[in-house]
């Protein structure tokens, strides 16, 4: 069965217009949990990867996954405020919002080669600021891995210089 089947897509939510690519139907299924993990550990074999780092919440449960499976550290990005020792931060806008995200300071060491992971690609917002906090910390960003990617926000054109992945695409 394609793993696309798992996902749930619900209609305007959490607005009208947005049609939300919902993981926990994937997320609760063992099986299909593993084989996208599976998957997306295969599609960045090629890598040098010395440590992953996923934003809060939804890439916590891709990145940290994939991590365990590859034999690598994990980098938690968080939203501002949540993380306890000296952080960085970026203020972003997000497909719905505006937010600021964070890292620990001593969380990437200068020359690491870091893979970004999250569950969903949309308009790159998160990602892009993402790669400017592990670039900040001077670690290398080799690629960025997502579950899905929709295709129509163009987030890939925010990372033009950083190879893109994606398990599982959308058109709208
Ligand atoms: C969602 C999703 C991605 C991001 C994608 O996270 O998990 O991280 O949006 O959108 P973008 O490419 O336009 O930035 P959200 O900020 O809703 O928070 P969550 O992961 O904590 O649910
Ligand atoms: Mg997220």
């Amino acid at each position: 069965m394609d793993l696309k089947d798992s996902i749930r897509v619900i209609p305007d939510f959490p607005q009208v217009g947005i049609s939300f690519k919902d993981i926990t139907t994937l997320l609760k299924d063992g099986d299909k949990y593993r084989q996208a993990i599976d998957e997306l550990k295969a599609l960045v074999s090629h890598l040098q990867i010395d440590v992953i780092a996923g934003p809060e919440a939804r890439g916590f449960v891709v990145g940290a996954p994939l991590a365990y499976a590859l034999g690598v550290g994990f980098v938690p990005i968080r939203k501002s405020g949540k993380l306890p020792y000296e952080t960085i931060e970026v203020g972003y806008d997000l497909e719905y919002g505006k937010d600021k995200l964070a890292v620990h300071t001593d969380a990437i060491k200068p020359g690491q080669k870091v893979l970004i992971a999250d569950d969903l690609l949309a308009t790159g917002g998160t990602i892009a600021t993402s790669v400017s906090l592990v670039e900040q910390l001077g670690g290398k960003v080799v690629g960025a891995a997502f579950l899905i990617e929709l295709v129509e926000l163009a987030g890939r054109n925010k990372l033009s210089d950083i190879e893109v992945i994606s398990l599982m695409t959308y058109e709208d």
